[in-house]
């Protein structure tokens, strides 16, 4: 393992965040996903974790006014554990910030423990719940909030 960068997603990054995607979630995105906001959605931000050549971690946003809409976290599970995913979405939050975003919100599955603790290291609060949000399986989705104000662990 070389050492971890984290740095701005370049079009290059594609294709393995679709494969990384596969990887970690039920419903990944196509890499045309990823196109459409990595080269082509001037209110998206993503960051790129890289371990040499190998992407091994991303966050997403679109920016909206002075709020960031947080669209995806992945870490590969070979680097999980290691607050690699905790420093991807502080380096996001660096980026958006020089962007004037001030606010951050998510949905997340209440099922997933994982990402639940992580956010809530972050400083993001619940705020509401959206009922059957996930269309795999109808799980509702809690909706959370952080602001730039907010004390991190
Ligand atoms: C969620 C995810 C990004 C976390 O990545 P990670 O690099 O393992 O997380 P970190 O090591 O940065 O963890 C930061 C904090 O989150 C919490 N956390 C992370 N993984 C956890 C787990 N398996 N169980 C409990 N808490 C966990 C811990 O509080 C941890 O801090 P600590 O180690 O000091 O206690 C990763 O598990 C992942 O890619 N999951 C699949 C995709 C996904 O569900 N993304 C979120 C969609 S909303």
């Amino acid at each position: 393992m070389q050492e971890v960068i984290i740095r701005i997603s370049e079009e290059k990054d594609i294709h393995q965040m679709a494969e990384l995607d596969k990887i970690c979630f039920r419903s990944p995105w196509s890499e045309a996903s990823f196109t459409a906001d990595i080269r082509d959605n001037e209110r998206a931000l993503y960051v790129t974790a890289a371990d040499g050549d190998k992407v091994v971690g991303y966050a997403g946003m679109w920016i909206i006014f002075d709020e960031g809409h947080i669209t995806n976290v992945a870490v590969h599970p070979d680097y999980r554990g290691k607050h690699l995913g905790k420093q991807i979405v502080e380096f996001l939050f660096e980026e958006a910030a020089k962007r004037g975003v001030e606010s951050q919100t998510l949905e997340v599955r209440p099922s997933n423990a994982p990402a639940l603790a992580l956010y809530t290291k972050l400083g993001f609060y619940p705020a509401g719940i959206r009922k059957g949000y996930y269309s795999d399986n109808g799980e509702d989705a809690i909706i959370m909030w952080r602001n730039n104000m907010e004390r991190v662990e």
